[in-house]
């Protein structure tokens, strides 16, 4: 497939590159990313180099794309998102974002974008983008609910972590779904259908 960046008011998304490796490897030192996330903890300097080197690229010629996330082109790497290839038409998002950054929508926008490039018949024909977190992840639900993702369950020990299986929640987004918050998701109660923004959030 071709290498695309992607790029909106809020947020810029670029395929990884050498240059990037100190700061993807900064961006990814906080707790709450080796908490919630697969990466490895400690997260070092040659972790870093393997992704930019070797991961993203095998990556985007499998259909599986990695972007770092900017907020101007010429600002500081601020988070990564990216793809998994499940099968002809499904991929899995993930994303992470550094905290000094969090709880002002860049990720909302980030995961838009890429839904949006994903399901394209001229970016990557996905008819099914699937999200799932360790049970208890609620900043991260919140932005998969946010673009309109629909929570499909719990899968039991549903994800390995570092060699231990945690219970995952799991949503799905398809290419016609409204990109807007439904019921369903756990810790949401839909009081008003119809008007989403004043659906109360209980974390
Ligand atoms: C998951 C993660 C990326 C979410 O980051 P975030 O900053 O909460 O997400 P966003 O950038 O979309 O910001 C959403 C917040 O911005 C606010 N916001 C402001 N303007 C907004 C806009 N135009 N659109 C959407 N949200 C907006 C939202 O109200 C929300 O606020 P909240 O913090 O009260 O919920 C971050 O917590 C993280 O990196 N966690 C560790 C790694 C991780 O868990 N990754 C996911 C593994 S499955």
């Amino acid at each position: 497939m071709f290498v695309v960046a992607l790029d909106s008011e809020m947020v810029r998304l670029n395929p990884p590159v050498l240059t990037d490796i100190d700061e993807i490897c900064t961006g990814c030192q906080d707790r709450s990313i080796a908490e919630w996330t697969t990466l490895p903890a400690p997260y070092m300097r040659s972790d870093a180099e393997r992704f930019v080197r070797h991961t993203a690229p095998s990556g985007w010629s499998d259909r599986s794309p990695t972007w770092t996330v900017r907020e101007t082109d010429d600002g500081p790497v601020v988070g990564m998102i990216g793809l998994i290839a499940r099968d002809a038409t499904a991929g899995e998002i993930g994303y992470l974002l550094s905290p000094a950054v969090r709880s002002r929508g860049l990720m909302t926008a980030a995961v838009n974008l890429v839904c949006d490039f994903a399901f394209r018949s001229d970016g990557m024909g996905m008819e099914r983008i699937e999200w799932c977190a360790f049970v208890g992840n609620r900043a991260s639900a919140a932005v998969a609910r946010r673009v309109g993702f629909r929570f499909e369950g719990v899968q039991r020990a549903g994800l390995v972590q570092r060699g231990v299986r945690r219970d995952a929640w799991m949503a799905g987004l398809l290419a016609d779904d409204p990109r807007r918050p439904v019921a369903g998701w756990p810790g949401y109660e839909l009081i008003n259908v119809g008007s989403p923004e004043v659906l109360p959030r209980t974390r």
